[in-house]
């Protein structure tokens, strides 16, 4: 068993990562928290593939586990939902003292942490996340929210959760192309600012879906690294916003694939990160060498590197430096990037000019036609 403390003083939690722990899921939560009264959220993918365990092992720990189960995908994380899973949660009787268990991917986790920052004015959660980008990042942090017509994310609240539990081995259902994505994000935290972990990663990275003591090093330095930076800046002032390396190119280019499964997130992040580093290439920060390391370790691990993989791709640099507007990343028209000094050297650049973008999103796409 590992654990890590995210360290926000009276609201600290630990995230539990051992394999199995979903089956004591029950046990830990009576322990910690005594008899409550419980509503699971999750999505059918993830009931199918994970549920019953869950209900065994609280139902053997002596709880009435209630579930709601929701469609999976993006469009769940949306106004009409949030009106259902905050209903669901009144139906079920929940109040301030009992629990609401978020047991999914990326999507259930930020939709019921912002049920959860709602109903009664705050209910406390737990994260059981079961994407491999839910456990590397998602369910730490606190960042919970649902989507607008008008944009990813733009409606949402800060409502840390008191438990994360992560079972590396709830992987095994997942798709291969979800296990690949959210790698993508295990990766950022290497370019970030760890070296180290990123040669550890091309040597070991092709043993993640062992489920061994691999995919739990991934795992846990991943988390230890999201919660370093929460600790030190829980509300995005500073240092957090460091965590978006590659999501203002990603985020544009989810938006222009309209958050469709052209183009899940960790994909379009991983290309976003190859965007950034060539960025930083041609702003002088960051050499060649570094770039064509991490594009081949992406490609090694199946990840893909520039938007000319996009299915359907035909959007212009122009489309995509409009879409980096509407992101939430965007104070009084000015563009933030995380630019970085070569792997491990990211640092946030404030008031970037947007011709120059411009100009580098141009050069990019010719790259794609000679690539
Ligand atoms: N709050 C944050 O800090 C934060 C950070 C990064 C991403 N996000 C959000 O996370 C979301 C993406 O998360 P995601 O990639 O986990 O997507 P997701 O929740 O849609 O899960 C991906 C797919 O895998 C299925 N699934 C998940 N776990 C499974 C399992 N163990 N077995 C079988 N199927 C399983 C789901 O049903 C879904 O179809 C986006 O909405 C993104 O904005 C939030
Ligand atoms: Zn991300």
């Amino acid at each position: 068993m590992h654990e890590i403390i995210v360290g926000l003083d009276e609201r600290s939690y630990p995230i539990i990562t051992k394999n199995g722990v979903l089956d004591e899921a029950g046990e830990i939560i009576k322990q910690r928290f005594g008899m409550r009264r419980l509503i699971i959220i999750t999505d059918e993918n993830v009931y199918k593939g994970q549920g019953e365990r869950l209900k065994l092992s609280l139902e053997k720990a002596g709880f009435s586990p209630v579930f709601y189960i929701l469609p999976p995908g993006e469009a769940t994380k949306s106004y009409p939902y949030f009106e259902e899973v905050v209903e669901a949660i009144l139906a079920a009787k929940i109040e301030r003292k009992d629990l609401i268990i978020a047991f999914g991917g990326g999507v259930v986790g930020d939709l019921t942490g912002f049920a959860a920052s709602v109903v009664r004015r705050g209910v406390n959660f737990i994260q059981i996340p079961t994407s491999l980008l839910s456990q590397v990042d998602s369910s730490v942090g606190g960042k919970t929210g649902i989507n607008s017509p008008k944009g990813k994310n733009l409606v949402g609240a800060f409502h840390q959760p008191i438990l994360v539990l992560i079972d590396p081995t709830v992987l095994k259902t997942l798709s291969d192309r979800h296990v690949k994505a959210g790698y993508a994000e295990v990766v950022k935290y290497a370019l970030i600012n760890d070296m180290t972990f990123f040669e550890w990663l091309e040597i070991n990275a092709d043993k993640l879906s062992s489920y061994g003591e691999e995919c739990a090093h991934i795992i846990t330095t991943s988390c230890q690294h999201k919660a370093d930076i929460v600790a030190e800046d829980e509300k995005e002032h500073g240092a957090r916003a460091l965590l978006n390396l590659g999501h203002t190119f990603g985020h544009a280019l989810e938006a222009l694939t309209g958050y469709s499964e052209t183009l899940i997130h960790g994909e379009a992040i991983a290309i976003g990160m190859i965007q950034a580093l060539n960025f930083s290439k041609k702003l002088g920060y960051c050499t060649g060498q570094d770039i064509i390391r991490v594009q081949s370790h992406f490609e090694k691990m199946g990840l893909p590197t520039h938007i000319s993989s996009i299915e359907g791709y035909e959007f212009t640099a122009e489309e995509i430096l409009e879409a980096m507007y509407q992101d939430k990343k965007v104070s009084d028209g000015a563009l933030t990037f995380i630019l970085t000094k070569g792997i491990g050297g990211a640092f946030i650049q404030k008031n970037v000019d947007p011709k120059l973008v411009l100009e580098f999103l141009n050069e990019d796409m010719k790259l794609s036609q000679t690539t």
